[in-house]
This record gives C-alpha cells, sequence and structure tokens, in this order.
C-alpha cells in the first residue's frame, strides 16, 4: 500500500503561528515520520497556496505586488518549516506554471464533462476602486451577530458563512466606499449534482472523526449548492476559456490541485515525472489529507466533488481535522498578532520543546489553550527532568563507572523483564495509536517509558550493586540504555532533533520502528550532550508580554526599510540604480472618486505606462497633457486604489505645495536622467 499525505497549503501571506502547526503540520510530520519509519511508501506533500484575496489584501496593503508578497512569505514560510523539522518530500507553490496547467486542465476535463456551466449574478462593484469585490473584498455587518468587521466569506466573530449580499452596511475593505450591484458572468460547480454521491461516500467513513462526519452532515441537510468557483480578479490562475479572459479560478478551487501539482513537481525533481501517477492514479494509494477545522467543507466535499467530477484521481481515505488552538486563554488573531509566530519562537527555543509541549496538548477532540507557562513546565519539568535526566543519569553513570563501555546483561530478573515487556507493548501501542491519528495520546504514552526507567533505575540503585553485586548493576545499566535505544527510534517522530541526539549517544544503527522492542546499540557510548536545557521563568514572561503588541517583523516590507533610509548614505553605484526617464505625458484623468490621484498614460519612448500620482490638489488633468516629466521606471509596479501605477513621477513637494518636475527644454521621451 502507498500513502501519500498532504498538509493543508498555508497561504503565503503570513508567516506559521503555533495554530497552523498544531492544526496540520505537526501531527501529519508525526504521522509521516511514524509510516517511514515503519518502511511504507509514504510521501509527505505540501506547499504555498499562492492565490486568493487574502494575498492581493496583503499586497495591497503594503502597496507591493501579489507576487512580491508571496516570494516573500513562500520562502520564509519554507525555511521555518524546515527549521520545526517538517520532513516534506516536496513543498511547492501555486504560483508555479506546473500548477497553472494542472489546475486549468483540471477545469477544462470537468467543464467539458459538463460540470461547470456559466451563470449571470449581480456582484458588488466599487466604482471608486473600479472592480468587482470577490467576499473578503466586502465588509460589513454580521446579521448574525452584529459584528462590524464581518467579511463577505464569513464573520470570525460568531464563525457563520456568508455572502457578500448577506452584510449590513456593506462597504468595501479597500476604500470604505459603500460598493454597487453589478451583472457578472461567473462559472459554477454543480455541487448539488453530488450530494448523494458524496453522502454514501462519508457515509461508508466508518472510522472518520466525528467533528468531520458531524460537519458534513450539517452541510448535507441544508442541501448543497452549486458554488461559483471564478472570480474577476486579475492575480491567479486564468480560467482556460476564451470567454473568460479576465477571470481567474477561485483560490479553492485552484488550491487543492496544489497537492497534485506538488506531487508532479516532486517526481520531476526526482527524475521520474511520471512517478506522481503511482500515487494519485492508483485506487491502493491511501490519502490523508492533515487539516485545521476551517478547512473541512473544502477537503471533505467540494474536493471530493471535484475529484468525483473529474474522475481519474484518488479520491482522500482519511481527513484527520483538527479543532483550534487558542492561544492564553484566548481566540488566535493575526490582526491583533495574538500569536505566537514560529520564526520568532525558533530564534529563542528549541524546535522540539515546541513540537513536544504542542503534540502532549493537539487540539484533536476539541479547543485547546495553549499558554506559554504550561510550555515552560513541559519543558522543564517533563521534557528536562523526566526524559533529559533518565537518559543523563543513565549515561553519567556508564562514563564515570564503566568507561563509557555499555555493560552487557547476565540473566534478567523479574524486574527487568518488566521493563523489556514494557518496551516492547508501548511500541506497540504508540504505533497503533498514531495509525489512528491519536497523535496526543501516542506521544502521552511514550512518555510513560522515560518515567519508568527512572523509577526501575532508583529501585535498582545501581550505584550500590555496582559494589555488591556486579552482574546485577550490569543488567541493570544494560536494560536501561535498551529503554534509551528504543525511545531513539520511537521518540523520532515526536522530537527528531533530540532522536537524533540520543542515537548518536547509543550508538544505535536501527532504522525501523519494530527494532525499538529490542534495539540493537553500541558498545560504547557516543558523546553525552544536555538534551533539554532548563528555559527561565523570565523569558517566558517576555514572551507573554509580546501578545497583543503589534510585531515589527510584521509591518510592511515598505515602511521598515523607509525609517532606516531616512539618514542612509548611499553610494552613487546604489543611486544609479535608480532608472530616471524622461517621459512625455499622453493622456490624464482623475481616478473616479478621488480629488488627490490622477491616472495618466506616458510614453517612454519605446513604450508606453500607466502611472498614478498624488498631485490632483496641485494640478488639472488638462495641464498635464503634453508635458515633459521626469519618471522613476524601475520601481516595482504598485496598485492605488485598485489602479496600477507602474512607475512615480518626480515632484517638490512642500508641505500642501506641489510643484513637477519638469524640464527646461523639449528633450526626446525616454531620454536618461542622470
Ligand atoms: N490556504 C488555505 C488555508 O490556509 C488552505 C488550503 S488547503 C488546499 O486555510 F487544499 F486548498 F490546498
Ligand atoms: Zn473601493
Amino acid at each position: 500500500m502507498k500513502i501519500l499525505v498532504t498538509g493543508a497549503l498555508p497561504y503565503a501571506n503570513g508567516e506559521i503561528h503555533l495554530g497552523h502547526l498544531a492544526g496540520a503540520y505537526l501531527p501529519s510530520d508525526i504521522y509521516v515520520r511514524y509510516q517511514r519509519l515503519k518502511s511504507r511508501d509514504v510521501i509527505y506533500i505540501c506547499g504555498s497556496d499562492e492565490h486568493g484575496v487574502p494575498i492581493t489584501l496583503a499586497a495591497d496593503k503594503q502597496k507591493v505586488n501579489p507576487q512580491d508578497i508571496v516570494d516573500k512569505y513562500h520562502k520564509s514560510i519554507k525555511e521555518s518549516f524546515e527549521k520545526f523539522g517538517c520532513s516534506f518530500d516536496n513543498y511547492s507553490r501555486t504560483s508555479l506554471p506546473l500548477h497553472h496547467k494542472t489546475a486549468q486542465d483540471f477545469f477544462t476535463k470537468i467543464y467539458d464533462k459538463g460540470y461547470i456551466y456559466p451563470k449571470t449574478i449581480s456582484q458588488f462593484f466599487c466604482h471608486n476602486c473600479n472592480m468587482f469585490l470577490a467576499d473578503r473584498y466586502v465588509t460589513g455587518i454580521c446579521p448574525n451577530c452584529g459584528n462590524d468587521k464581518a467579511r463577505g466569506d464569513q464573520c470570525e466573530s460568531c464563525g457563520r458563512w456568508l455572502e457578500p449580499f448577506n452584510l449590513i452596511e456593506p462597504k468595501c475593505k479597500t476604500c470604505g466606499e459603500k460598493p454597487e450591484e453589478r451583472q457578472t458572468t461567473q462559472y459554477f460547480f454543480k455541487l448539488s449534482q453530488f450530494q448523494n454521491t458524496l453522502q454514501k461516500w462519508i457515509s461508508e467513513k466508518t472510522n472518520w472523526k466525528d467533528n468531520v462526519k458531524r460537519f458534513c452532515e450539517g452541510w448535507f441537510s441544508q442541501g448543497l449548492e452549486d458554488r461559483a468557483i471564478t472570480r474577476d480578479l486579475t492575480w491567479g490562475v486564468k480560467v482556460p476559456l476564451a470567454e473568460a479572459q479576465n477571470k481567474v479560478l477561485y483560490v479553492w478551487f485552484d488550491a487543492p490541485i496544489g497537492y497534485i501539482s506538488s506531487t508532479k513537481e516532486w517526481a520531476e525533481k526526482k527524475g521520474k515525472p511520471d512517478l506522481w501517477k503511482d500515487y494519485w492514479l492508483d485506487p491502493n494509494t491511501k490519502l490523508v489529507h492533515f487539516i485545521g477545522k476551517d478547512n473541512i467543507v473544502f477537503h471533505a466535499i467540494v474536493w471530493p466533488a471535484m475529484l468525483f467530477a473529474h474522475g481519474e484521481f484518488i479520491l482522500p481515505s482519511e481527513i484527520p481535522a483538527n479543532e483550534f488552538l487558542n492561544l492564553e486563554g484566548r481566540k488566535l488573531s493575526t490582526s491583533e498578532n495574538w500569536a505566537v509566530w514560529l520564526p520568532d519562537y525558533l530564534k529563542e527555543f528549541e524546535p522540539d520543546s515546541l513540537r513536544y509541549a504542542l503534540a502532549v496538548n493537539l487540539p484533536e477532540n476539541r479547543d485547546i489553550d495553549f499558554a506559554w507557562r504550561d510550555f515552560l513546565s513541559r519543558n522543564n519539568n517533563e521534557l528536562a527532568d523526566v526524559l533529559g535526566n533518565f537518559i543523563n543519569r543513565v549515561a553519567t553513570f556508564v562514563n564515570k563507572n564503566y568507561n563509557n563501555n555499555i555493560p552487557d546483561n547476565s540473566k534478567f530478573s523479574e524486574s527487568d523483564n518488566e521493563v523489556l515487556v514494557k518496551i516492547e507493548e508501548t511500541t506497540k501501542k504508540v504505533g497503533q495509536l498514531i495509525e489512528n491519528f491519536q497523535i496526543k495520546e501516542a506521544i502521552r504514552e511514550l512518555m510513560t517509558l522515560p518515567g519508568l526507567g527512572n523509577r526501575y533505575f532508583d529501585y535498582q540503585a545501581p550505584w550500590q550493586s555496582f559494589r555488591e553485586n556486579r552482574p546485577k548493576c550490569d543488567t541493570t545499566i544494560n536494560v536501561c540504555c535498551r529503554v534509551i535505544a528504543s525511545l531513539s527510534i520511537t521518540l523520532e517522530p515526536f522530537l527528531p532533533f533530540t532522536a537524533e541526539k540520543i542515537k548518536k549517544l547509543v550508538q544505535i544503527q536501527n532504522k525501523n520502528w519494530d527494532d525499538a522492542v529490542n534495539p540493537a546499540f553500541g558498545k560504547t557510548l557516543g558523546p553525552i550532550s544536555i538534551l533539554f536545557p532548563k528555559i527561565e521563568e523570565k523569558v517566558i514572561n517576555a514572551q507573554i508580554e509580546k501578545l497583543g503588541k503589534p510585531n515589527v517583523e510584521s509591518q510592511p516590507v515598505t515602511s521598515q526599510v523607509k525609517e532606516k533610509e531616512k539618514q542612509m548614505e548611499i553610494t552613487f553605484d546604489e543611486f544609479k540604480k535608480i532608472e530616471l526617464k524622461v517621459a512625455k505625458v499622453l493622456f490624464a484623468e482623475r481616478v473616479a472618486g478621488t480629488d488627490k490621484l490622477i491616472r495618466m498614460e506616458i510614453d517612454l519612448g519605446t513604450e508606453k505606462r500607466q502611472i498614478v500620482a498624488g498631485i490632483g490638489l496641485a494640478y488639472t488633468p488638462e495641464f498635464l497633457v503634453g508635458k515633459n516629466i521626469i519618471v522613476v521606471t524601475n520601481l516595482a509596479k504598485a496598485k492605488i486604489r485598485g489602479v496600477e501605477s507602474n512607475g512615480m513621477l518626480l515632484a517638490a513637494v512642500d508641505g500642501a505645495d506641489i510643484s513637477l518636475v519638469t524640464l527646461e527644454k523639449d528633450i526626446k521621451p525616454g531620454s536618461q536622467v542622470s
């Protein structure tokens, strides 16, 4: 059997936080590492979700292009996942051409099969921003709970799913203007046709988690409705239809297809471009989607329906969805910075401490609170004082009394045997729990072993038997080393960095989970290191202090740079990087609904461009036409009030008084300014 494990593709519009880790990535990584130790044919697929309104909103906010946003976050998400030990076989991104093609082919196939149809509907349009407002571009008052910051797709306060038209006093998220209703054509996926198929399919999943099944039943009882799978946006996968030029696929249509394209990329990197088919086209593959509960409807209903419609690919076997992680008694909120960001965490602490603290308290069946003090006590009292202490005292004993040679056992007594039996039982039980996605129970069970080891060590008192009964002492120490060697295998899925250190200590060669029952370890001890340094109270207090305060790191890229640049001296070479050219204004008009902004079409000699400038209070469009101005031409494109600006004109500013920088002589457009 083959196993294809996925972690929900995170949006590349921000860093990973603890909620993400507890929801999908830590449990999936533990599961995959375990399956690898069982020598199963498993691949672990993930990547950045780089489309959708969360990305374009972040880009608008920071006044950069969506591509800049996803480039930045894709890189840093990928890095922090690696440091945290997430062992993806491939971490892809949905802006790759490979993904666009895969998603378009998917669309075309189900379109040709008649599962997609166009329909003209009313949508909100902001005349000020000159664009149709996709769901999250509209905010307003939630009709359900009265929250005045509800989004067009959902109210975060009460959790209700919404349509933009449900909102009371709807507003354009970008400019605050009241949007108007306009007709537009979108493409709909015939989800309603799949209700029976899905219901039957899910009813056969007797082992699925309750939260997932209940959620689906709720949807079925309301009746599935067809869903629009296109949007009037420019950022995304283009709809592969000639008559839908300015439309892109809805992000939730293309994102799950990312699981397929990431597998394709993995196969390509392996030099076997067809290898992805061994997984996606083989009904013997077990497809497992790890997600957080906010993703259930897409993974358990919409995506399977898409797969049914398509017909060639396998369907998910398991969807172990986790509940939410709260933080210090409050709901996580990225906008209020009530969150712990992974890169920040990793600057100060070890990945395994967090892996442990999260794993023993995963929100598997209900929302769980993460508290820094609990983290501290898990690290200091459990990892350091129980696990670390056990290993350390045994290692120190061998080092001092046996000159680092691990003694052989003689005959095992009953109490020795009890420990050996416990090793075997625990290994099996932990494995079984992981296979059932009971990760929290699994690590809790496993941590009873070092506890038992400590009690056994105390009870056998080797410091006494070393003098009085050497064979007994030898056996005690040998048994302790077996526990340690066994743990170096079974801890690997949970604490991979620590497991690596323990492996070096007991010089273990085994690679298989089942070897943990009776591990073969070395004759001598390797280097002894402190496995879990204790964390001080004040360090934790500083973390608690930070919550809810603005995070410098998450500030827009541009404003950070600006602060630094204020007094910065630059070299001539740096100055030369700025490309300044003469441009002739061909056309100018005010940006609708604003008095400050003017949109201009300019001639740069070799090309024509559009720029937007905030000079509307000082100049009329008529005055500008025909003027020669100076423009920075190699500035990243920006969207101002929804209008693209590809260049920046130079002007002198004195408070409200603005003077355009013009040229004394008529000089050819496109001439360099230096
Ligand atoms: N980006 C989504 C989120 O963070 C998850 C996408 S999962 C996928 O909620 F299946 F669509 F890829
Ligand atoms: Zn607007």
